[in-house]
């Protein structure tokens, strides 16, 4: 089965090709981060408008380098949400246009299951059930995946996610956008013990996150020294945060584990996906947390860890091949939790309502 993907739901237009037997025969992602770079964040209209622009030349181009007709393919799989609703609907229209013409089977698929199940892609021997830290621009939760279109989640946050974070720390640093990588790399040369940040929720129970007063500890520090920020001022604080996170991070996955395995005692795989897996001191953290409770970590490539198509390709695949298909009335979506049975996180600054410290 060879299936085009279309991704549109963020900054990049991407377009894949991938099979059923887990070949990736073309994967091509157009950044738009010079189109946003000036305003320190994506601009949604900016976003929708580029991706009318360069989508079709950016399919061709995966058809191309697949050495590919529309003719050779099997079906057609593109984001239907969540994600900026002007983006969204430019690549899920794409999308079911091909799938009309050409009268192929399609498959609306969601952003967050497309980043779910990349590892599957690349590691074959991953099995369901498994936990997901899904960690990018816009969402940071840990999901029990049961199997393809079940997930529970277990934790999530309760206000920025982390990806978010550290876009803003890079803002406050001046480090540029996407702040994420900046952050890291500044974070090479600092001192991550110099400067005292919080952990916000470490040592409660449960697997939630909260991020919004680490960036205002974090603002708080850059005032105190406005005006001499100098380069190892910002390396040291860019290694400060990142270290915070990531021991956030570690601590609500230790909570998440142990609820997982307590639900699934046979489970023992840890996947971490999204942008911000892509972040070295964070996978080697996880590694170590894998280790300590008799877990294994996997962690798709970098490559497939941001925004792709070939991960939309992919869920689409996993869908099709179960017999889910889509019909071309399929709506996008803004908002588009993958556990639509899991409450609404608390909300922003009742970080102290989420129970008793453990
Ligand atoms: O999954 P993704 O490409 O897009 C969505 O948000 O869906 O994730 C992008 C996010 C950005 O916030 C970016 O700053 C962050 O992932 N990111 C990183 C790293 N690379 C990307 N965060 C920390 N360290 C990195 N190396
Ligand atoms: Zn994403």
């Amino acid at each position: 089965m060879l299936v085009l993907g279309i991704e549109t739901s963020c900054d990049e237009t991407a377009a894949a090709l991938v099979t059923d037997e887990r070949e990736i025969r073309a994967n091509v992602v157009l950044s738009q981060l010079d189109q946003h770079a000036p305003y320190g964040g994506v601009v949604p209209e900016i976003a929708a408008r580029s991706h009318i622009e360069h989508l079709d030349g950016v399919i061709a181009h995966a058809m191309r380098e697949a050495g590919a007709e529309f003719t050779d393919l099997d079906a057609v799989a593109a984001t239907a949400g969540p994600g900026l609703i002007g983006a969204v609907m430019v690549g899920l229209m794409t999308g079911k246009a091909v799938a009309g013409v050409h009268n192929l089977p399609f498959a609306a698929v969601n952003h967050l299951e497309g980043h779910a199940l990349s590892a599957r892609l690349t590691n074959e021997g991953l099995q369901f059930p498994y936990l997901l830290l899904l960690v990018s621009g816009g969402h940071c939760q840990f999901l029990a995946v049961e199997c393809v279109a079940r997930y529970r989640r277990l934790g999530t946050t309760i206000d920025d996610a982390a990806g978010e974070a550290f876009d803003k720390a890079a803002k406050l640093l001046g480090l540029g956008y996407p702040g994420g990588p900046a952050v890291e790399h500044a974070a090479l040369n600092g001192d991550p013990a110099r400067f005292d940040l919080p952990r916000p929720l470490k040592g409660r129970v449960g697997s939630d996150f909260s991020f919004s007063g680490l960036k205002t500890a974090l603002l708080h520090k850059v005032q105190a020294i406005q005006g001499s920020l100098g380069d190892q001022d910002r390396a040291d604080l860019a290694a400060s945060f990142q270290a915070a996170v990531t021991d956030v991070v570690i601590d609500r996955g230790r909570n998440a584990i142990r609820q997982f395995q307590t639900d699934h005692p046979k489970g023992r795989a840890l996947v971490a996906a999204g942008g911000v897996a892509a972040n070295s001191m964070l996978r080697t953290r996880l590694k170590s947390l894998a280790n300590e409770m008799s877990m294994t970590l996997s962690v798709p490539p970098l490559a497939l860890c941001t925004d792709n198509a070939a991960m939309i390709a992919w869920a689409g695949i996993e869908r099709l091949s179960l017999g889910l298909t889509d019909t071309l009335d399929a709506a996008p979506r803004a908002r588009w939790p993958l556990d639509m049975d899991a409450p609404r996180p608390p909300g922003a600054g009742r970080a102290g309502r989420l129970g008793p410290k453990a």
